[in-house]
């Protein structure tokens, strides 16, 4: 059979974690491009299955747990249920949304991990692991933090760090604390099971190099698993010490469960067994194709870990590709729920309604495919107002009303001098109608959706360039053959349109294919590239397919992340306030050497004090600058009584203009640090003699 034509695909997308909500960058990341996929196939008619779920086990739903006070059951079936409906509310076309805490799951799970072990595929090792002694638990990796020891970033994790993207173990954290209890864990050790990736490395390496030869794979990815092999994979350990999760099938692993990396991707099998009897023929057989869609974050675990695990258990077919995609930003930060910085599916649903395809088509013209993006509320007005309504929707909606003005939405018999007489201005529409699914078809197996959404609005520009070229609306004074004929084409185009649309706008293509009356036979001779709207087919009254997205709508979405920004901002003040953490200003514009040196700054020692009359914050200070004694009235009172700064060897900004405050003449300043509102002098660390210059 050849190779480029599988017999049935199996397409997954990751298995979110059922801990939070899903925002737009989790769709354009792993969820959208599988839908646009799977839709495609399935209207090419091909044996496609698409399996998704959630992911439920692992510290991601304990921390959860813990920072919403219920129980990882809870959050679990809370977040299953909100993330599902989600998914369908914007489109995606999952044959089955399962869970990992079902009951096959465990059972599949369990027993691969049997089955590795029976082979010897693990060697057991005790180490040495961080415990949290007030809490009596060993912590998994996401329950430590510290500082990064590649990038020096103080909030990374124990298994990674989200600053500079490095994958980190516990022990190489510097000054670690257990998010717990926030206090200094102790090693203690512990038995787990390592999975013998080193042995391994060898023939998953191969498999990669072959498939990627075979099947184009992303630069991106192809990168960072080479770099992996070039580093050496090392055992990794498969078990955990956690109270949540599948327990370890073995006799002496009491409290152990299995790493969410190893459960979590055999998720995507007893998912297929749920759905279908007939699972082995999906996960079994070599003409099947299986194709993982995913982020950049969870690259190595389906690209080496999860193919090493099928390859190891035997039987069972690898992924031709994994076309991971990269991160989409928001208003140029990272999208982030925890931190607000986020558009959330259902927010964004909320605050525009029936706009699913709106979000959709942004999602999809902006897809981070080989580099991360940037969502914007301008790009998603833009996307809107400019091609959806003005290229899209205004073609569909000027033919249509054109033709129940003309000839209420039933064209007639064309005379066959008319028809050629437009055909001929036709040519370079005719030749757009022709290439777009083939075009189409190219791009989405080349995983390219962002081309093959390009390749159906190209189509709908063309056929409103035709139309404006063409201007029935004056040719029907003359000839009511050729606007037939003019409006038959553009008729037979937007047939075209509805139909190739529907894996990207699911929503809109059968109000489209409504207006036009399609049936499921219609359907079938567009795909066969055959059809022709006939005289007599009668076509119905169009209603708007988009509206415009105003200016005000999208000031308010702004604001919104605007207010969210400044909230942070407060809130990390005041948390830094309670903590002591310094609060690190803004830096001031650039200046120059010569701005610099202009200034004159001398150690200086204050010899008296005494507080301003009718001025709370005003000390009047005598200052001997060594070659003179100066007055300084300094805005320090609130901060040091007189009798503390006697005696108090300063910095003296020496040449700065005199200027009077209360009365008195200040002949310079003093240099102060402030922290958190904490004013501190700044002085050399040892006494010396007054008027010294610092430079
Ligand atoms: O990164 C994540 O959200 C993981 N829950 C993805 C798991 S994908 C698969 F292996 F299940
Ligand atoms: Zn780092």
């Amino acid at each position: 059979m050849n190779k480029s034509e599988p017999k049935r695909y199996l397409v997954t997308s990751a298995l979110p974690y059922a801990n939070g909500p899903l925002h737009v960058g989790h769709i354009a990341g792993a969820y959208l491009p599988a839908d646009i996929y799977v839709r495609y196939l399935r209207l090419m008619g091909k044996d496609v299955k698409y399996i998704c779920g959630s992911d439920e086990h692992g510290a991601a739903i304990t921390i959860r747990a813990k920072q919403e006070g219920i129980s990882p059951k809870e959050v679990i079936d809370k977040y299953h249920e909100i993330n599902k409906t989600s998914f369908e509310k914007i489109g995606m076309s999952f044959d089955i949304y399962h869970r990992t805490s079902e009951a096959i799951h465990h059972e599949t799970a369990s027993d691969f991990f049997t089955n590795l072990y029976n082979k010897g595929m693990f060697i057991e090792k005790v180490s040495e692991q961080y415990y949290d002694e007030g809490f009596n638990q060993f912590l998994a990796d996401r329950y430590i933090k510290g500082t990064c020891p590649k990038c020096e970033h103080e909030n990374a994790y124990g298994d990674q760090c989200e600053n500079c993207g490095s994958s980190l173990s516990p022990t190489e954290l510097i000054n670690p604390v257990s998010t717990l209890s926030g206090n200094t864990p102790v090693l203690r050790t512990t038995k787990h099971w390592y999975l013998r990736m080193d042995e391994h490395q060898a023939e998953i390496k191969q498999w990669l190099e072959d498939v990627q030869a075979t099947e184009k794979w992303k630069k991106h990815v192809l990168g960072q698993c080479r770099s992996w092999f070039q580093e050496g994979l090392l055992p990794r350990a498969m078990t955990r010490d956690l109270d949540w999760g599948i327990p370890v099938p073995l006799p002496d692993a009491e409290g152990k469960v299995l790493y969410v990396w190893m459960d979590a991707p055999i998720g995507y099998i007893s998912a297929t067994k749920a759905l279908t009897d007939d699972w082995e023929l999906y996960w079994k057989d070599e003409e099947s194709k299986l194709v993982h869609f995913i982020g950049k974050d969870n690259i190595v675990f389906h690209c080496i870990n999860f193919p090493m695990i099928l390859k190891m258990h035997g039987d069972y077919i690898l992924p031709t590709n994994v076309p991971a995609n990269q991160f989409m930003n928001l208003e140029g930060d990272k999208m982030s729920t925890s931190r607000n910085h986020v558009v959330s599916v259902d927010g964004f649903l909320a605050e525009f309604e029936g706009m699913e395809d709106v979000l959709r088509y942004a999602l999809t013209t902006n897809m981070p495919e080989n580099k991360d993006s940037d969502f914007s509320w301008n790009d998603l007005q833009a996307r809107n107002n400019s091609e959806l309504l003005a290229i899209l929707g205004n073609f569909v909606n000027r033919v249509l009303v054109l033709t129940h003005k003309y000839f209420e939405g039933v064209l007639p018999e064309i005379p066959s001098d008319d028809l050629e007489t437009v055909h001929e201005k036709a040519e370079e529409v005719f030749a757009a109608m022709q290439a777009m699914p083939y075009e189409l078809d190219a791009a989405i197996h080349r995983y390219e959706f962002r081309n093959g959404l390009a390749e159906v609005i190209n189509l709908a520009r063309a056929g409103n360039k035709f139309l404006t070229d063409t201007e029935p609306w004056k040719l029907i004074k003359q000839s009511e053959g050729q606007t037939a004929a003019i409006l038959s084409i553009c008729l037979n185009i937007i047939a075209r349109l509805s139909v190739y649309m529907e894996p990207f706008l699911p929503f809109t293509a059968p109000k489209v294919k409504g207006f036009l009356n399609l049936s499921a036979e219609d359907e079938k001779a567009i795909l066969a590239g055959s059809f022709n709207i006939a005289a007599g087919h009668k076509i119905n009254k169009p209603s708007l397919l988009f509206s415009r997205i105003e200016d005000t709508q999208v000031a308010a979405q702004q604001q919104k992340l605007a207010d969210a920004k400044a909230a942070r901002e407060v809130a990390a003040a005041n948390a830094n306030e309670t903590t002591g953490e310094a609060v690190i200003a803004p830096l001031k514009d650039t200046i120059q050497y010569d701005d610099f040196i202009k200034l004159d700054i001398r150690t200086a020692t204050i010899t008296a004090a005494e507080k301003m009359k009718k001025a709370d914050k005003l000390l009047k200070l005598t200052v001997e600058v060594g070659f003179e004694t100066r007055t300084v009235v300094s805005g320090i009172a609130e901060h040091f009584s007189p009798e503390e700064v006697v005696g108090q060897q300063v910095l003296l900004l020496a040449n700065l203009a005199p200027r009077k405050l209360r009365g008195v003449e200040s002949q310079g300043m003093i240099l102060m640090a402030e922290e958190n509102g904490k004013l501190v002098f700044v002085k050399p660390d040892n006494k010396m003699g007054d008027g010294m210059v610092i430079s």
